[in-house]
């Protein structure tokens, strides 16, 4: 008989889970291309990022195991400072590397999908590395389509980078 306890819970996240939010995003910058930030992110920058969020009214969502560890995160965050550009939401969303390939970047990017509709923005964002052929085709998968390509904007693991822009329109007035 299946344990429902054994589920993975997807929630949103709270102060305690930034360590673990910390040391998922800092594995993605020490080891892979996925994002472009070169340095670990301290504890206290974590801690402002997500007190911007709270602020601002942003989700951070988290999957946790039956021991309330976090195996990915997932949030929204404005796409451009400027005013005009406030109905718009880029994501973001890392997956610790021993939970990959099991559902739940797909579980947390549905998830701010509905946040982003439930909150009335307009249009979603994700910028991902030409070479993440996962990102770019769970984006793909749930809806979103390629809207752009910047040539050799980003320099990680000494190779120049292409960015993929992918949008989902959330309210369509057509
Ligand atoms: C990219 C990432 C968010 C995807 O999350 P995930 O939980 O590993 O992926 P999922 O298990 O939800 O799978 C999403 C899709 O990719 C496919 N996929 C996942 N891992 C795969 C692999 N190793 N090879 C091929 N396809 C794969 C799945 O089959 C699924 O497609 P489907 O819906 O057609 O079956 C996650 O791997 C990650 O955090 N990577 C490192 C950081 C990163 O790249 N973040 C995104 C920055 S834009």
């Amino acid at each position: 008989m299946s344990d429902s306890s054994q589920k993975p819970i997807l929630r949103d996240a709270t102060y305690a889970d930034l360590p673990e939010i910390n040391d998922i995003y800092n594995h993605a910058v020490l080891n892979t291309a996925a994002t472009y930030d070169e340095v670990p992110q301290t504890l206290q920058e974590r801690l402002h990022w997500y007190e911007y969020h709270l602020a601002n009214g942003y989700p951070v969502v988290v999957v946790t195991d039956s021991r309330n560890r976090v195996l990915g995160w997932g949030s929204l965050s404005a796409f451009h400072p400027m005013p005009g550009y406030r109905n718009t939401v880029e994501n973001s969303i890392y997956i610790s590397e021993r939970a990959q390939g099991k559902g739940f970047g797909k579980m947390i990017l549905h998830k701010l999908i509905e946040c982003a509709k439930e909150k009335g923005y307009h249009a979603m964002i994700a910028l991902i590395d030409s070479e993440n052929t996962i990102s770019v085709h769970m984006h793909d998968n749930a809806g979103f389509s390629e809207v752009g390509r910047l040539k050799e904007v980003g320099w990680k693991q000494g190779a120049w980078r292409d960015v993929v822009y992918m949008e989902l329109l959330l309210q369509r007035h057509d």
